[in-house]
Parts: C-alpha cells; sequence; structure tokens
C-alpha cells in the first residue's frame, strides 16, 4: 500500500515535471531547441542533459583523496581551505591522507568567507606562482568557488579577471583552454558547488554578487563526507541549508546531517542544470551592500549576509509573484514543505506557499526580513539597481518583472512574520 503510494507520488511529480519543461521559456544555459524549430519557438525544450561532476558519497571517503590525486598523476598540489577550517579535522584528514600517499602540496588557506573579486585575486596570484598540477578544495561554497577560479585563471594566465565574469559584468567569454583536475570536499550543506561549473563573488566595485558560469570549472571529482558535518555551527547548518531549503536541528544526528549533505549534491545538480532564478537575483545586492550585519557563528572579522539567508528572506514574497505562472506547482511545494493543501483553491497557491514558507523560516529561527539585517526603505533603490544586471538568473524566473514589481518584492521582504 505504502509502495503504491509512493509510485503514484513520483509518477505525479515527473508529470509536473514534463509539464515544466515545455512551459519554460528560457529554461538554463543547457536549453535545448528541437533541431529544425525557430530560435523564438517557446514550445519545444525536447531533452534534457545533466552536466555534473564524478560524486563519491560516504563517511570517510575524503582520506581517499591522496589516493585519487595519485592516480591523477598529481605530483604538485594546491590544497585550498579558510583560516577557521585550516584549524578543524576535515583539512587534517585530507592532509593526512596527501602525506600517506607522498603527495607534495602548499596549503592556501587565506580563502575570504563570501569572497570578493579582490580575495578571487589574492588566490589566483597563489596559484599563479605554484604552477600547480591539481587542486583540492575543502570548505563550503566560498573554498570550492575561490579554488575553481584559481584554477581557471591560473590554466588561462594572460586572462583579465573581467574575460570569464557573467555578462553584463564581465565578458562572459567561453572558456577554451584545459583546467587541471579539482577534487572538491564539501564541509557545509547546501551551495552543491561539489557539482557546479559556477563561482560566485562580490564585485566589490559594484557591490552586488556575480559569477563565472562555465563546465569548464567544475571539479573533477566531489567527495562528500558526511563526517564533516558533524564540525558545522548552528547557524552555519541552518544559513548554508537554505540554499536548498533544508535544515536540521540536532547536531548529533549523524543520519539526517549525512541525508542533508547528500540533498546539496543532488541539489547541486539540480540548480546547476536548471539554474535559479530571482531569489538568487535579488540575493546578490542583499549581500554585496551589507552594512553592518554579522552573522551569528561565523567565525569572520567583516559583516557579511550568508548566502543561503540572502536568498531565502525574499522567498514568500519572489514565490506569490511567481505563483499565477503555476500554480499547481506552487502547491505542490507547499503540500512537500508540509502544508496541508487537500482543501486549498488553485488562485490561493502563492498565499498558501509564502505562508507555509515563513512559518518554516520562523521555526528556523531565521531573522524577521531584509529591516532585521539592516536595510530600509530608502535602500530599495540601490537593492533594485544591483538586481538588474543579475539578468543570468533573472531572465529564468517563470514570470518576468519590472523594476516596480523588483521594489515590491523588496518592500514585501522587509518583515516576514
Ligand atoms: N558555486 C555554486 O554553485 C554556489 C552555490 C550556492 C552558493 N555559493 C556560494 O557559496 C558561498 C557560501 O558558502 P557556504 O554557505 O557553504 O559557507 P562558507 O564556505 O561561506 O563557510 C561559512 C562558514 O562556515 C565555516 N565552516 C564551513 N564548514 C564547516 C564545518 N564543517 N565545520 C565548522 N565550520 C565550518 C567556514 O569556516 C565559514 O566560517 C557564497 O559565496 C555563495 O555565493 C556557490
Amino acid at each position: 500500500m505504502a509502495a503504491a503510494a509512493a509510485r503514484a507520488r513520483v509518477a505525479h511529480l515527473l508529470r509536473q515535471l514534463q509539464r515544466a519543461a515545455c512551459q519554460c521559456p528560457t529554461h538554463s544555459h543547457t536549453y535545448s531547441q528541437a533541431p529544425g524549430l525557430p530560435a523564438s519557438g517557446k514550445t519545444t525544450d525536447y531533452a534534457f542533459e545533466m552536466a555534473v561532476s564524478n560524486i563519491r558519497y560516504g563517511a570517510g571517503v575524503t582520506k581517499e583523496v591522496g589516493m585519487d590525486l595519485q592516480n591523477m598523476g598529481a605530483k604538485n598540489v594546491c590544497l585550498m581551505t579558510d583560516k577557521n577550517l585550516s584549524q578543524l579535522p576535515p583539512v587534517q584528514v585530507v592532509m593526512d591522507s596527501l602525506v600517506k600517499n607522498g603527495i607534495n602540496f602548499k596549503v592556501y588557506d587565506n580563502v575570504r568567507v563570501e569572497p570578493t573579486d579582490r580575495s578571487f585575486m589574492e588566490a589566483i596570484e597563489f596559484a599563479k606562482k605554484g604552477a600547480f598540477d591539481a587542486y583540492v578544495a575543502v570548505g563550503g561554497g566560498s573554498t570550492m568557488d575561490t579554488c575553481k577560479a584559481a584554477n581557471l585563471y591560473a590554466s588561462s594566465p594572460h586572462s583579465d579577471f573581467l574575460d570569464y565574469v557573467n555578462a553584463p559584468i564581465g565578458k562572459g567569454k567561453p572558456v577554451s583552454v584545459p583546467l587541471k583536475p579539482l577534487i572538491a570536499v564539501p564541509t557545509t550543506s547546501g551551495t552543491g558547488s561539489e557539482t557546479t561549473g559556477v563561482a560566485i563573488f562580490d564585485y566589490e566595485h559594484l557591490k552586488v554578487k556575480t559569477g563565472i558560469a562555465s563546465r569548464a570549472i567544475k571539479p573533477t571529482l566531489g567527495l562528500i563526507d558526511p563526517l564533516h558535518t558533524l564540525h558545522m555551527p548552528d547557524r552555519v547548518v541552518a544559513n548554508s541549508g537554505f540554499d536548498v531549503l533544508w535544515a536540521v536541528r540536532n547536531p548529533d544526528d549523524l543520519e539526517a546531517r549525512s541525508n542533508m549533505h547528500l540533498a546539496s549534491a543532488f541539489a547541486g545538480i539540480g540548480f546547476g542544470n536548471a539554474g535559479v532564478h530571482l531569489c538568487h537575483g535579488m540575493s546578490y545586492p542583499i549581500s554585496g551592500l551589507v552594512k553592518t550585519y554579522k552573522a551569528k557563528d561565523y567565525n569572520v572579522d567583516h559583516p557579511l549576509v550568508p548566502h543561503g539567508l540572502s536568498v531565502v528572506l525574499t522567498s514568500p514574497a519572489v514565490f506569490s509573484f511567481t505563483a499565477q505562472m503555476s500554480p499547481e506547482r506552487h502547491l505542490e511545494t507547499a503540500e512537500i514543505l508540509g502544508a496541508d493543501t487537500h482543501t486549498a483553491r488553485i488562485p490561493d497557491a502563492g498565499p498558501i506557499l509564502a505562508d507555509t514558507l515563513r512559518k518554516f523560516l520562523f521555526d528556523l529561527d531565521v531573522d524577521d526580513g531584509l529591516a532585521s539585517i539592516g536595510y530600509s526603505k530608502a535602500d530599495i533603490p540601490a537593492l533594485v539597481k544591483g538586481t538588474l544586471p543579475q539578468e543570468r538568473v533573472t531572465k529564468l524566473a517563470p514570470r518576468p518583472q519590472s523594476e516596480e514589481d523588483l521594489s515590491a518584492l523588496f518592500e514585501a521582504s522587509m518583515k516576514l512574520y
């Protein structure tokens, strides 16, 4: 009986997915148009593709990193991490494995939590000087993204930094140089960066986040080891998890944290192929324009709005806004998040999902909207201005949005509860 219900549910989700595939106008950078159909045709996603790093999942797999590098023929490895993690077991386990397998390596532990163009460039300089033949990134999204950028620009030493940065901020040039192997060892659960060809940073000059998006920078291998999640402080679990809408309460619950770690990789595979949209586009100025906010449990000396938090604070407003394009899917999402939708009316899908998200965020002690992290109405024009260049993601939203729409979404996100 339970199996039949599960099968019915999977079939239902697959039907939803199929319907979604034909409705989406510009699905992603891997958008596929049936041969012979006009480029403007919006009706035919005829295929989908899954571009993803190799991943190995399991408690303790980190110990194999030295063997993997040996198999790759690596002789001179760059190990990247941040200052905090350099003192913690995940980095120690990697170093032990490298030593055991006789791999020469140098440590770069100056990764900035929520990296900037300047911090990327410091890491790139280190990589260029080191002439490494392989990279290992041990950390969260900040470390993995920094390492991807270091590998890219060290492999393309004559490129300007903006050459590969997404247009319109950068030139968005395709990557045609071969990169060195990169093994990513994620220590947070949420970014999925170990599976994606994306590296995100704050472009300090404009005070917005942007990034580099190319399959060429995807890690060669992701070693997804749930043991690392046991060291994460409470708010890091929550804030990194919000990026993919998960969280767990009990730090010692290895099973829950293991599932979350794997879910993060799967989510990365999902959004690495399908893309993300408005919450992410709006999150970049929310992080970039940070004034004094300091996130609890983050061992850093600069103000920061963690990426997951910057994404999730606008989610109730955004999904209220997009619901009219596909109310059934919004209701389905509310149901997955625990809402009872049996008697729900289709036109109420947006408010129902928004309320469900608010309750979820409240239960997880999330700050009460943009106002609680230091923004006011006076900041809205700057937040909108910072969102407008984020076309790589905002254009993937199911509903197009004007500047007035964006203003209204920021205003509605000032207070959540
Ligand atoms: N490339 C992508 O596809 C992608 C996707 C989403 C987000 N991002 C980017 O990732 C960054 C955020 O990464 P994040 O949320 O993973 O966190 P993070 O890398 O910024 O780390 C946050 C803090 O947690 C600490 N930490 C990490 N793992 C720990 C552990 N196991 N134990 C103890 N402390 C630990 C770090 O030292 C740091 O102080 C943002 O810059 C965001 O834009 C990238």
